[in-house]
């Protein structure tokens, strides 16, 4: 069978990445029409605008997109396409494994931490006003509707995974009204779910419990901003941005994309890590019922972490891109 996806390459380091996880999947015999749609700054100059509505469209109609980052302006200019992606196709499930590979040093051995991170809401949502020169003011929105649905994400996510628990990341001590309405939501949801522990953990000694003792969390769902930052947190005990993979998941489409962004330092010299991107291209061969192509990757993977051979520079190696692609689809091939 050959599958329709949608790719959008981003910018920065993602054309790089995105090249070399086309050649994964094709080294796996995966068989994909590639529909390949740009957005962001380079697209605003030509269509007027960072996310022209026909990548909406492409994304609705094959139901799966693989994408790149892309880069958003510090500060001012427009908004971040990523966001923006998120909340038109209310891609509500941000999840993101951060698990350790062999050959890392990673700070623990066995990491296994999911973040189910709410993608619509919370701070990201975009409501921003300066109420008087010197005085801006955001405003965090968090929605009952929101908190169900992400907390049986993430308990329903546990069940199909056997994992043992699910925690939920807040900081209801401070934040009464918002964060206590994902917690009552959590708890209301825990009951449906006997099988799954339930637990409770506020933001900040979560942040402490991962840097002191990792392992013992499981699951973990919380908003958007605490998920976010939890999870570059989490890529880090693991040995760094370059391999933590992530997918956006909604009722109607999913996009699978890295953690990373645009890595605008090493963007265009051939050396970016492609591993975040291939794991999340595995991820996507789950979703998409490819369950023995994606092994085989995740297998050939393994391999080439275990012997520690070929390691691009962020994980302390000398490979470029290409070397490592190389590396990759030759173990592929060969298994
Ligand atoms: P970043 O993730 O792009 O880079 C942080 C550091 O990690 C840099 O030193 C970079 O070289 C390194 N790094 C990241 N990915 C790597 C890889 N695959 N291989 C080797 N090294 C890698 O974060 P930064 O610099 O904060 O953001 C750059 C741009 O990316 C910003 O415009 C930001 O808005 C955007 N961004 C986009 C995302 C997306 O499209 N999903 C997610 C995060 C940031």
């Amino acid at each position: 069978m050959t599958y329709t996806i949608t790719l959008i390459p981003g910018d920065g380091i993602g054309p790089e990445v995105a090249d070399a996880t086309k050649r994964v999947l094709e080294s796996a015999g995966v068989k994909i029409e590639w529909e390949v749609h740009n957005a962001g700054a380079a697209v605003a100059e030509q269509q007027g605008t960072t996310l022209p509505p026909s990548v909406l469209e492409a994304i609705k109609r094959n139901k799966v997109a693989l994408k790149g980052p892309i880069g958003t302006p510090i500060g001012k200019g427009f908004r971040s396409v990523n966001v923006t992606l998120r909340q038109a196709l209310d891609f509500y499930a941000n999840v993101r494994p951060i698990k350790s590979l062999p050959g890392l040093e990673p700070r623990f051995e066995g990491t296994d931490i999911t973040i189910v991170r709410e993608n619509t809401e919370d701070l990201y949502a975009g409501l921003e006003l300066m109420i008087m020169p010197g005085i801006a003011q955001s405003l965090k929105l968090i929605t009952e509707r929101s908190c169900l649905r992400i907390c049986e994400y993430a308990f329903e996510y546990a069940e199909r995974m056997n994992r043992k628990r699910v925690t939920v990341v807040h900081k209801a001590n401070i934040m009464k009204l918002s964060d206590g309405l994902l917690l009552e939501c959590f708890r209301k949801i825990a009951l449906a779910h006997p099988r799954i522990e339930p637990a409770e953990m506020i933001v900040d000694a979560c942040a402490m419990t991962m840097v002191r003792n990792a392992n013992i969390l499981d699951v973990i769902v919380t908003e958007n901003l605490y998920g976010d930052i939890l999870s570059d947190l989490g890529a880090g005990l693991v040995g760094g941005l370059g391999i933590v993979p992530g997918a956006n998941i909604g009722k109607e489409a999913a996009i699978f994309e890295a953690v990373h962004g645009s890595a605008p330092d090493i963007a265009g010299k051939g050396i970016a890590n492609p591993t975040a991107l291939i794991q999340s291209a595995v991820m996507m061969l789950h979703h998409i019922g490819e369950a023995e192509a994606a092994q085989r990757i995740e297998k050939a993977l393994l391999a080439i972490f275990a012997q520690g051979a070929v390691k691009t520079g962020d994980l302390g190696g000398s490979a470029t891109t290409t070397e490592f692609t190389d590396a990759l689809c030759k173990t592929i091939a060969s298994a």
